[in-house]
């Protein structure tokens, strides 16, 4: 890479984990504005998958000396963020998912080839989890009683 990819990876880096503390509290906050038990542990599910994404990126976030925003601060920031979705069906949230989510896995794979080869095992498992939301969804649409099955994987 030279000087200026690899400024532009770094923020690209940082911004990318620093969007999976904001999604955590994004599903959590969620998971408050659906009645239903099942919808409620599966928006629980979503937030500790966006966890999981996070953890699996932030040896990198530290190895390369970046400093992300204090956890209290992004919570507020993707609380924030579920602004009209607050009001979604569930039918309708998951059709947000398979409809406004391909778009962020693209943003994924862009991220993987600005980055050092060392950085994209931990990438790789990033970017999955947006394919896994996105399998979860799809399988909710077609009432696939299993829907749950890529989440739990993923948090294996
Ligand atoms: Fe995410």
């Amino acid at each position: 890479m030279t000087k200026t990819d690899d400024t532009a990876y770094l923020k690209a880096l940082l911004y990318h984990y620093e969007a999976e503390i904001l999604g955590e509290a994004y599903f959590s906050a969620l998971a408050d504005c659906f009645d239903d038990a099942a919808e409620r542990e599966k928006l629980t599910l979503l937030a500790a998958v966006e966890r999981r994404a996070a953890d699996t990126v932030r040896p990198l976030v530290d190895k390369h000396g970046l400093v992300p925003r204090d956890e209290t601060v992004l919570k507020a920031i993707g609380a924030e963020l579920t602004g009209p979705h607050r009001h979604f069906s569930w039918r309708q949230f998951m059709t947000h998912i398979t409809v406004e989510y391909p778009a962020y896995l693209d943003n994924f794979h862009a991220l993987e080839k600005m980055a050092p080869e060392d950085d994209l095992v931990a990438l790789q498992r990033l970017t999955h989890h947006e394919v896994v939301l996105i399998d979860f969804a799809q399988r909710e649409i077609a009432n696939d009683p299993d829907s749950v099955m890529p989440l739990q994987h993923y948090l294996e």
